[in-house]
Parts: C-alpha cells; structure tokens; sequence
C-alpha cells in the first residue's frame, strides 16, 4: 500500500508503525480513513504523537470505524459512557498486565481500541503488543496445519468474578484457535491467557499442554512492540489480529488513559486459499 495523505514508519519488521501528518481532531476524509484503515490492518497496532481531541472528537474517529462499544458493568467519563477511563493510582491499581486480546469471551469481540494517554507516570507505563500474524507464521506447517482444526472455549466468570444478580451470566464463547483476519485474510492465533479456559473436544491435560505452548510462543520478543507513551499520545490497536499487556511498573504514581472501543465481527477461520 502506498500512502499519500499520511506518512507510516514501522517500528518492527512484524508489528507496529508510527503514523504522522494527521490531525485526529478534525473529520476524516475517506482517502485519510482509508489509509488510516490500511495501517492498522497492516501494522496491528498504529501510534500517533502530540493529538489534541475532545472527547467527542475521540467518539467521532472510533465511529469512522465501527459502531461504539459501551461497557457493561464500568462507568464512561462524565457524560460520555462510550469513553472508558482507565486509571491507576496510589488507591486504584487497574492492572491488564497479562497478554490479553479485549473480551475474547464475547461473542463478537472487538474490532480494537483506541487509547488515549492523558495523565502519566514520570517513567514506566508502557504498553506492549504482540503480532498474533507473526506468531502463527512463525509455526511449522504441520502445526499450523494441526491448530487449523481447532476451537477453544473462552469464559470471563474466572475473570471478573461470578455475575451480581442471579440468574444473569457472565460471557462465554467458542472461537477457532486459528482466526482469518476478516480484511487481510491472513492468519493470527486466536487464544489467550486471560479469557481462553479450554480446547474444545480435548482431554484436561492435552489442552493444558497447547495452551501453554501457545502462550509460551507468543511471549517472544520477535513477536512484539513496545510502546512508549506521551501525553496526548494514541495507540490504535486491532484486537483481531494482536495481543497487549500493561507494564506495571509505576505504582504507586498515577496513569489516566481514555478508551474508545470499535464493535467488531464473529471470530471464523478459513483456510488459505
Ligand atoms: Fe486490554
């Protein structure tokens, strides 16, 4: 792809790019959001510099990509529910440092994020992605060939705890280990620590036993990016194609960052062509 209304530099070989000559604030035109489209799917995860938006500004890029995700059980900020504040301080510890891809345990998980940094610690705080892409095609054929054939069951009661009122549920989902980017077509894998509980049709211990390769596997740096906040600084993550932690590290300073989310699609798989 070649860019012609914003400029794109990867910074790895295999999963992010910094994107410039953009402001967020203002209306995309279809050949900017296009472009902008084009890199995320390309890159995984996209950062800008020094954008300075409301947060109907914010709401308004995420709408360019999707309809708007609102959380379930978490406040927005004051008069925006679609605006997730994540925040750490002192009193308030929010985590995420586990590999995680968002809500993989909803039935159509995300699209991806977009994660605005408004208040950071001194040092520390970054965010760390990985190619779920460079991950798969860095296994043998014969493994891709066997995970092909594979779902996973993903859950969240473990995670957030058992659901308030009774007779509600916390979600669950089956998903295929290997998802088919639905723009790229490329493979990724598509199970995780935090949400995966099992591989469907297996034995305790046969499941166990790839889940814990596969997490092992995807915790390589070859596979990763690191992101090195600013304020005003936006990391654009497509939750389809990539894994991300926190890096905990600034207890017990305060880091306030601001999250829209883009609804997404029915994880599939199939088969390359
Ligand atoms: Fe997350």
């Amino acid at each position: 792809m070649t860019y012609e209304t914003i400029s794109v530099s990867k910074v790895t070989p295999n999963i992010g790019a910094y994107i410039s000559g953009v402001d967020l604030s203002q209306a995309l035109s279809d050949q900017t959001f296009e472009e902008i489209n084009s890199a995320l799917v390309e890159n995984q995860v996209i950062f800008f510099r020094d954008q300075h938006m409301s947060p109907d500004q914010h709401k308004d890029l995420g709408r360019r990509f999707g309809s708007l995700h609102v959380h379930p059980v978490a406040p927005g900020i004051a008069g925006h529910p679609e605006i997730l504040p994540l925040h750490s301080d002192a009193k308030v510890q929010y985590a995420a440092s586990a590999w995680h891809s968002d809500v993989s345990c909803d039935q159509q998980p995300n699209l991806g994020a977009i994660l605005y940094a408004k208040v950071l610690p001194e040092h520390g705080g970054d965010t760390m992605f990985a190619s779920m892409h460079a991950a798969y095609e860095g296994l043998t054929g014969q493994m891709q060939h066997f995970l092909s054939g594979l779902e996973a069951q993903h859950g969240s009661e473990h995670i957030f705890g058992p659901p308030k009122k009774a007779g509600d549920k916390r979600p669950t989902a089956v998903h295929p280990v290997i998802r088919t980017h639905p723009v790229s077509g490329r493979q990724g894998i598509y199970v995780n620590g935090s949400f995966t509980t099992k591989i469907v049709g297996m034995k305790p211990k046969e499941s166990a036993a790839i889940l814990q390769f596969l997490y092992q596997h995807i915790d390589t740096p070859e596979y990763h990016v690191r992101f090195q906040w600013e304020v005003n600084s936006i990391a654009f993550w497509d939750n389809r194609s990539t894994q991300h932690r926190a890096v905990a590290d600034y207890f017990p300073q305060t880091r306030t960052m601001h999250r829209v989310t883009v609804n997404g699609d029915k994880p599939f798989y199939r088969p390359n062509a």
